[in-house]
């Protein structure tokens, strides 16, 4: 393994994950990213003229795009970070994420058949497991647990896991999957909750928190996520699916509730607002398989890792106020009633 090609490394964890690989690792690191609303080659200022780093704008639904991309560099592995990955974007419009999600999945899982690829890993999610009673808070996601989706977002997730499965199975080509819970910590587009959180608490706006705030969420540190995928890309048994996660659930009012505090602000701020249709209740990951079998731990407490992002929110307001300005909110409607465009 030498030259990766690392796919949405312009949006928040493949940005991450790109600046993870280069501290950390002596790969190269090719990042193809089509720059869609998400992707932003200013999360990568600080690493962009680094020897083992090159940027290629380019869509992964594009094969001859691809398949050149990967011949043209010697590429022998794939990490893919691509995706549409807003779940209330699925609710207004779904088609992009089949497309991103599903069919870009399939292009790439192509060009590594036919490129004869050394692995390629698949960057998932927890949200294809589910919903989890609240009440049984002993029961969590294992990589037994059947995948039930709710929203069009992780129905398309879930999708390209079956389809790189099925590469597995019928191609033998070296797939890993990992899914990973919530993850929060620098570069995250503020449509989300917690960047969303900040940058509305800082302005002294409302804090939109859907339904009645007790939906719950377990949320991992940006960076441990990276150290879990390059753990399971070194480590991994092919074929294998790992869960990754912090064992750490909040339900949402209380991030929201710590948020405001951290930040000396009043909860006269929350507001809530129209539940998210489908909305599940709670998600949490057991991660008892690639912490015993692959020795990942998690290297931030929540503490520290939520003081460390609203520290970085604070040091970073022209980044955050550029990426919320203008288009961005002209075509997104909290109320779900308009389209996205
Ligand atoms: P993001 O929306 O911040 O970034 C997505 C990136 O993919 C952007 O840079 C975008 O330009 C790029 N992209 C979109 N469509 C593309 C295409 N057709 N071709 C090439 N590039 C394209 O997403 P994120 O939060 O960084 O998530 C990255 C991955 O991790 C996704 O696959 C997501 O499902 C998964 N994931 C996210 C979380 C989370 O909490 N954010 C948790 C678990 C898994
Ligand atoms: P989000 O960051 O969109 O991640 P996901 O839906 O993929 O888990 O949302 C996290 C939780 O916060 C989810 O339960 C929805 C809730 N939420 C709000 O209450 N208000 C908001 O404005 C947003 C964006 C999310």
């Amino acid at each position: 393994m030498q030259n990766i090609l690392v796919t949405g490394g312009a949006g928040f964890i493949g940005s991450n994950f790109v600046r993870y690989m280069l501290e950390n690792y002596n790969y190269k690191i090719f990042n193809f990213d089509k720059l869609t609303y998400a992707g932003n080659l200013e999360n990568l200022t600080d690493i962009e003229n680094h020897s083992n780093y090159k940027f290629i704008k380019g869509d992964i639904c594009d094969k001859d795009v691809v398949e050149s991309t990967i011949k043209d560099n010697n590429i022998d592995t794939i990490i893919n970070f691509a995706a549409e990955s807003h779940v209330d974007r699925s609710i207004l419009g779904s088609r992009e994420f089949v497309v991103t999600n599903v069919l870009g999945t399939q292009v790439l899982l192509d060009a590594a058949k036919n490129l004869q690829l050394e692995k390629y890993l698949q960057v998932s999610t927890d949200e294809v497991y589910g919903s989890l009673p609240e009440d049984k808070k002993e029961i969590k996601f294992t990589e037994q647990t059947p995948l039930t989706t709710n929203s069009p977002y992780s129905a398309s997730k879930a999708s390209a896991d079956l389809l790189c499965n099925a590469y597995y199975h019928t191609h033998k080509l070296p797939i890993l999957i990992t899914r990973c819970s919530n993850n929060y910590g620098p570069y995250q587009f503020p449509e989300k909750l917690i960047p969303l959180m900040i940058a509305k608490a800082l302005d002294g706006e409302n804090l939109p928190v859907y339904g009645d705030g007790k939906n719950v969420r377990d949320w991992l540190y940006v960076e441990d996520h990276c150290s879990g995928i390059a753990t399971v890309l070194e480590k991994g048994k092919i074929g294998e699916v790992y869960n990754i996660g912090g064992n750490n659930e909040w339900y949402n009012i209380d991030i929201v509730k710590l948020i405001l505090e951290k930040l000396g602000k009043g909860e006269e701020q929350i507001s809530y607002v129209k539940d998210r249709p489908g909305h599940d209740r709670r998600y949490a990951i057991d991660s008892s398989k690639i912490m015993s079998e692959l020795g990942w731990a998690p290297k931030y407490q929540f503490p520290e890792g939520i003081e460390k992002t609203i520290k970085w929110y604070i040091d970073n307001e022209p980044w955050w106020r550029k990426v919320m300005s203008g288009e961005y909110l002209k075509y997104f409607d909290k109320n779900y009633s308009s389209k996205v465009k």
